[in-house]
């Protein structure tokens, strides 16, 4: 017996050390940790429960069945992070690079239908050369069921991934399809065809970095969510994130007790909005001012940044918080932003996670560049993601809500529970400006009549209360009692029940 539990450790060292000590240590000199030490920091200290760890791949081409690793380069199973379950799988670059295998995926596989059954998160973290290139179609289809696995349990239960290495080719659609993208910068990179493929396609000369690095993608493309300086900093905002969401899509996320008074005022509130009515200000000092504890984690800063999209606590509550950014493109929406916002509300919405949405809008962008785009159908998602969204919506108008903008942005019209607008508020077709100079076109070349309705107009649009008279508006309020309003809100709408017909689903203009 003794020999046995002897030789069973000597299997698990063996495993442990993944593709042996001299790629551990080429691991290592670029900076990157291996499988086993991210999920270290990951997950709480001794809760990791290892599945697989001998499993081994089939593959006998090439004189694969003479370089057997067991695990067979990924690190699967789970634990908890701050007491809460979470799946994880870990790619190990040390094993054939970390390329995935028709055994590979089934161990993925394996997880994440666990994770199904019981409603916890899956994370991964992806560092992979691709598919096995020895195992051809074998290693397709292993990729092909981790996708069809993504989609199953898209909106039934968190997915985050973590790209601390290479994710190239058809590798890119497995974290393309969970709800959250993290890169670390300089070690990772995700592109569907790498720089020796386009130089040879499109001719144009690009390093892995410029065309698929942790800037590129939460800057130019969007498709990832934040970017971290390393492996250790990026695993631990990964725990911090991970506190911020439900377990699966029938729960609620976990109250997180707060000292921050529900009724604190802050009358510096008063003052955010400038007189003038040009002049920007910035959204985010509003929403660290009402949240708890000035706590607000915010995705994709670096992308669409007109529209401000994170999530934060009120009363120890996860909230979503989409705002627009007058700041940025004067807080303008775009394709990007409507992209951007139309996906946040709806992982808001599939996981019971209430929205908050600031306002503060002049419009859609205009111009060729945005038409040729295809606004009509990308401003539509972000449209179609509040229209459709049944969790509690609680909206506050700080300045301008103009044309189908004001519409879009969580209004009542589009079942908007709690609509709010400070007096600053103007609920309108357009700004003054453009709107007299449409209806009176005829007096172009009077200054003076011009003047006098623009202030007329002003005087009778620019304001809360017409919108009010409607009860568009649910109240006025005094910017100081912005976070006590709010949190209020919430409470009333901690039951809310609403339900959408039937459907196999949607059709959101994709
Ligand atoms: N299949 C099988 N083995 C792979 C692999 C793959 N897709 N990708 C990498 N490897 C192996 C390498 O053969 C190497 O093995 P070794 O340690 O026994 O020499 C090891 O993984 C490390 O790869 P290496 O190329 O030395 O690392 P690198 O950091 O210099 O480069 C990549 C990393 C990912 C850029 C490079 O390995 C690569 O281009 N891989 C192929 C990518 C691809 O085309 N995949 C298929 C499309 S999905």
């Amino acid at each position: 017996m003794h020999d046995i539990i002897h030789q069973l450790d000597a299997k698990r060292e063996k495993a442990r050390l993944g593709g042996g000590q001299k790629r551990i240590d080429a691991q290592h000199a670029k900076g990157k940790l291996t499988a086993r030490e991210r999920i270290e920091i990951l997950l709480d200290e001794g809760t990791f429960e290892e599945w697989d760890m001998f499993k081994e791949h089939r593959c006998t081409d090439f004189d694969m069945e003479q370089t057997q690793v067991p695990g067979d380069g990924v690190v699967t199973g789970y634990g908890t992070v701050n007491g809460r379950m979470v799946f994880v799988f870990s790619q190990d670059f040390t094993v054939f690079g970390g390329a995935l295998s028709e055994t590979h995926a089934e161990k993925i596989c394996k997880i994440m239908d666990k994770a199904m059954q019981v409603g916890a998160p899956v994370i991964g973290l992806n560092d992979s050369g691709g598919a096995r290139i020895q195992e051809g179609v074998a290693a397709l289809g292993g990729y092909a069921d981790v996708f069809q696995r993504n989609v199953m349990a898209s909106g039934v239960i968190p997915q985050i991934s973590m790209i601390m290495g290479p994710c190239a080719g058809g590798a890119v659609y497995s974290p393309s399809m969970t709800d959250f993208i993290f890169m670390v910068k300089d070690s990772s990179y995700m592109f569907v065809t790498g720089p020796d493929v386009v130089k040879t396609v499109t001719h144009e000369e690009v390093t892995a970095e410029e065309l698929g690095g942790a800037i590129t993608h939460t800057t130019k493309s969007g498709v990832a969510d934040l970017a971290f300086e390393n492996d250790v900093e990026a695993l631990l905002m990964l725990r911090r994130f991970i506190n911020y969401l439900p377990q699966n899509n029938k729960e609620t996320a976990p109250i997180r007790p707060t000292s921050d008074p529900a009724d604190r005022l802050d009358y510096s509130l008063d003052t955010l909005v400038p007189d003038n009515a040009n002049k920007p200000y910035d959204i985010k000092e509003l929403i660290y001012k009402i949240v708890d504890d000035g706590d607000f984690f915010e995705v994709q800063p670096g992308h669409a940044a007109n529209i401000v999209i994170g999530f934060a606590r009120m009363e120890g509550q996860t909230v979503g918080i989409v705002a627009n950014q007058p700041m940025v493109l004067a807080g303008c929406l775009d394709i990007k932003s409507a992209i951007k916002g139309g996906r946040f509300v709806r992982f808001c919405d599939a996981f019971n996670i209430p929205i908050i949405t600031l306002v503060d809008v002049p419009g859609f962008m205009p111009g060729t560049s945005q038409e040729y785009g295809g606004i009509i159908k990308h401003g539509a998602k972000l449209l179609y993601a509040y229209a459709e969204c049944t969790v509690p919506k609680v909206t506050l108008i700080t300045r301008k809500a103009y044309g189908g903008a004001y519409d879009v942005m969580a209004s009542k019209h589009l079942r908007g529970d709690v609509n709010f607008a400070w007096p600053s508020a103007e609920i309108a077709v357009m700004g003054p400006k453009g709107a007299v100079e449409i209806i009176f076109r005829e007096d172009k070349g009077d200054p003076e009549k011009l003047a006098a309705k623009e202030a007329e107009y002003k005087a009778k649009f620019a304001n809360p209360f017409v919108a009010g008279a409607r009860g568009f508006i649910d109240d006025v309020i005094q910017p100081h009692e912005t976070r006590k309003r709010i949190c209020r809100s919430l409470v009333m709408l901690k039951n809310k029940k609403i339900e959408n017909p039937w459907r196999k689903h949607g059709n959101i203009p994709l």
